[in-house]
């Protein structure tokens, strides 16, 4: 068949539903908009890990779906979240990506949290200590006890990550939300502190639904010449896909052969504990958070979505808090030569997603996207993508091959009992 004609090209794969996706679930502003709000502001976000606040007062900013959010230690070693806006007139609280309220601000006192506008003052948990000329100005009208800051359920989990939701009654918790998918790992990660040693961030020109594909789909490999010349294997093809309710996946794992490649060298010595010679895994987590575990060095990664085409994702190499200084040596190099951003393989994920992100900007005409490759859940099988989109579907109550019309109508079944 020749190259086909504007017809044929809008017309619909002979695919099975579910195997392939409309590519306005990447472009457009609406689609985008309602995902932040039926998903984005209700989910659990891995907003950063608890060793990049080590100490009382430290803290760090960041958002989820557009809302500030700080995170600091309190003296009680307690992590909390907060949004991060005066509750006075809607000041941004902390301009800061991170930093400490040990010392004071010029304009704020010790171990405070100071608003700059009309200098209010809040404790470490978050409640009101000080509005400035309170007398003068709301005599007995107004009590500090009633103008705390926005609290945030907070947990310390899976590996020491610090995760924030926005929902106050979040439909399931924590541990229900990711247990499962964490399962292969947690011996790893969870058998004594790990601290960050990498961090970088990347602010694409994509949708961030295709970075979260990127990483649980491996038929791009090809793109990868490093997972050629290490993987590629018949173990590296059978390994499995695994799907997790909630819409996580776990790949599996397979030993990598690092001395096949010139320059690189095995990561038995500093494998994460109980975790067996230069294997790695892989947990995909809905809507889009990555924790990939290879041998020495965990990567994390964080997707911030800013606009339907616009993506800021922050990546994160962990390996063990009590590393001598030549073990982190290793470790980060084990880790940047592969995933920093001069790594073997980070930045060609981030051209193929770059490269999509240019094709489906809003406006561009809707095309197909195909996730239809079925192997027995092997490696190349897109089961993981159609996974993901069938629980997108249920969240946004858009078919993702077709988002105008209605996922609850097409699944009524289900859609009844999730009402109930
Ligand atoms: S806006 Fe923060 S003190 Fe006024
Ligand atoms: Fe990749």
């Amino acid at each position: 068949m020749p190259a086909r004609n504007h017809s044929q090209w809008l017309a619909n794969p002979e695919l099975k539903e579910g195997e392939w996706i409309d590519s306005r679930v990447y472009s457009d502003q609406e689609i985008f908009n309602d995902e932040m709000e039926k998903i984005f502001k209700r989910v659990w976000v891995p907003v950063c890990h608890e060793s990049e606040l080590p100490e009382p007062y430290d803290f760090r900013t960041t958002s989820i779906a557009g809302e500030p959010i700080i995170v600091s230690r309190g003296p009680d070693k307690e992590i909390r979240a907060f949004l991060n806006v005066c509750p006075h007139r809607g000041m941004l609280l902390e301009r800061r990506p991170s930093g400490s309220f040990l010392e004071g601000q010029p304009s704020g006192n010790p171990k405070r949290i100071t608003c700059m506008f009309h200098a209010w003052q809040f404790d470490m948990k978050g409640n009101c200590v000080y509005v400035a000329r309170e007398k003068e100005g709301y005599q007995d009208r107004l009590c500090k006890e009633n103008v705390g800051l926005r609290r945030l359920r907070c947990e310390v989990k899976f590996g020491g990550f610090v995760w924030v939701t926005l929902d106050d009654s979040p439909k399931v918790s924590l541990e229900e939300w990711a247990g499962e998918p964490f399962e292969c790992l947690r011996e790893s990660i969870d058998a004594e502190p790990l601290e960050v040693f990498h961090y970088h961030k990347a602010i694409i020109d994509t949708n961030y639904k295709l970075w979260h594909d990127t990483n649980s789909e491996f038929y791009h490999d090809f793109m990868h010449y490093h997972n050629r010349v290490t993987g590629f294997n018949d173990a590296y093809f059978a390994r499995k896909n695994f799907a997790f309710k909630h819409g996580h996946v776990v790949v599996g794992t397979f030993e990598v052969n690092y001395e096949n490649y010139e320059g690189f060298e095995s990561r038995a010595e500093l494998s994460f504990p109980h975790l067996p010679p230069n294997q790695w895994y892989m947990v995909d987590l809905f809507p889009g958070m990555n924790f990939n575990l290879r041998g020495s060095a965990l990567r994390c990664d964080i997707v911030t979505p800013l606009g339907p085409d616009k993506v800021m994702i922050e990546f994160r190499g962990l390996g063990l808090k009590r590393d001598t200084p030549q073990e982190r040596e290793i470790r980060i190099n084990h880790h940047n030569s592969i995933w920093g951003p001069f790594g073997r393989n980070l930045h060609e994920d981030l051209i193929g997603v770059a490269g999509q992100g240019t094709t489906m900007r809003p406006h561009t005409e809707q095309r197909r996207i195909l996730h239809g490759r079925q192997e027995n859940q092997t490696i190349h099988d897109e089961v993981g993508m159609r996974h993901y989109y069938d629980e997108w579907g249920r969240w946004m109550n858009r078919l993702p091959n077709d988002p105008e019309k209605s996922w609850h109508e097409r699944n009524p079944a289900e859609a009844a009992a999730a009402a109930e």
